[in-house]
């Protein structure tokens, strides 16, 4: 891209790339030069739209890690990487989160191949862009908690949904919306029926869809959509329009002084900010 610095791209190293939610235009920039380069793309099929983003990557090899174990992954990344070629292993959103990358960089490492990451996109901002809201919100919540439930992968003592729903932060739960019955009863139990709720499926998509309601509702009006993956549960206070009217951080209010900034009393200030 004009302007951005080039940076060098290493053969033998395998590149965890972040691909982003989806939309190839929330590709970061070195996410991109590296798939432009790439001899091989190993990619995670259900999550990354690979007609979207294949002509980005015109001499690269291709391939669905849906149907391959994790030996096999490993095995076809560590062969290129050490046949020299441009190796990416394509993620969705961000590589950090809910991406198996700690068993794959463990068996790299034992093989002594290099690896570096490159951060994307997470699909948990891709729905509060879609949603058009901020996830933490001055006196309402300033925590955002990200969790899934348990499915095939147990969840570790003390993170049980009602544990972390207590909090009463703003939560954001992947790879559950199959299990949303089960969700949602788990967190009637401690937060209230009425707290507001958002579900976001494929985020950034073409097809994105949105289903906002409360715990009482979502349940059946997801249903009723027929989202049944590719979906993130949004829940906490932060969803809900009439607060989000009224709230005011101190970093704007108009008599707050910090570095860059003397504080000012203006006639323009829109209200006290919120104590
Ligand atoms: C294996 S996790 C990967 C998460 C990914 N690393 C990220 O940062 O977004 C897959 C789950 O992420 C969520 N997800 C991924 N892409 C999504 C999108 N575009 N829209 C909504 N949810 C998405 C869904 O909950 C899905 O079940």
């Amino acid at each position: 891209m004009t302007g951005v610095p080039d940076r060098p791209i290493r053969t033998g190293v395998v590149y965890f790339v972040g691909a982003g939610p989806g939309a190839p235009d929330l590709l970061t920039v070195r996410a991109a030069r590296l798939l432009e380069a790439a001899d091989l793309v190993v990619f995670a099929g259900s999550l990354v739209p690979e007609e979207a983003m294949r002509g980005l990557s015109p001499r690269g090899r291709w391939i669905d890690s849906a149907g391959l174990t994790r030996e096999e992954i490993v095995e076809s990344l560590a062969r290129a990487a050490e046949q020299g070629q441009v190796t990416v292993r394509l993620a969705s959103g961000d590589p950090s989160l809910f991406g198996a990358m700690a068993e794959m960089t463990t068996a790299l490492d034992a093989r002594g191949i290099p690896w570096e990451v490159v951060p994307g996109v997470s699909s948990v901002f891709a729905a509060a862009a879609a949603l058009g809201m901020e996830l933490t919100l001055p006196e309402v919540s300033q925590t955002v908690i990200l969790t899934r439930t348990a499915g095939r992968t147990p969840m570790p003592p003390g993170e049980d949904l009602p544990s972390l729903a207590a909090h009463g932060s703003t939560l954001v739960v992947f790879l559950s919306i199959d299990r949303i019955g089960e969700l949602v009863s788990e967190l009637k139990r401690v937060r209230p029926a009425s707290t507001p709720v958002a579900v976001v499926a494929r985020a950034s998509w073409e097809n994105e869809r949105i289903c906002r309601g409360t715990l009482e509702t979502i349940e059946e009006t997801v249903r009723k959509a027929r989202i049944m993956r590719q979906a993130l549960f949004v829940v906490g206070q932060v969803l809900d329009p009439e607060l989000r009217k009224t709230v005011r951080s101190r970093l704007y209010a108009a008599d707050f002084t910090h570095g860059f900034r003397e504080g000012t009393i203006s006639s323009a200030d829109p209200g006290p900010p919120t104590k």
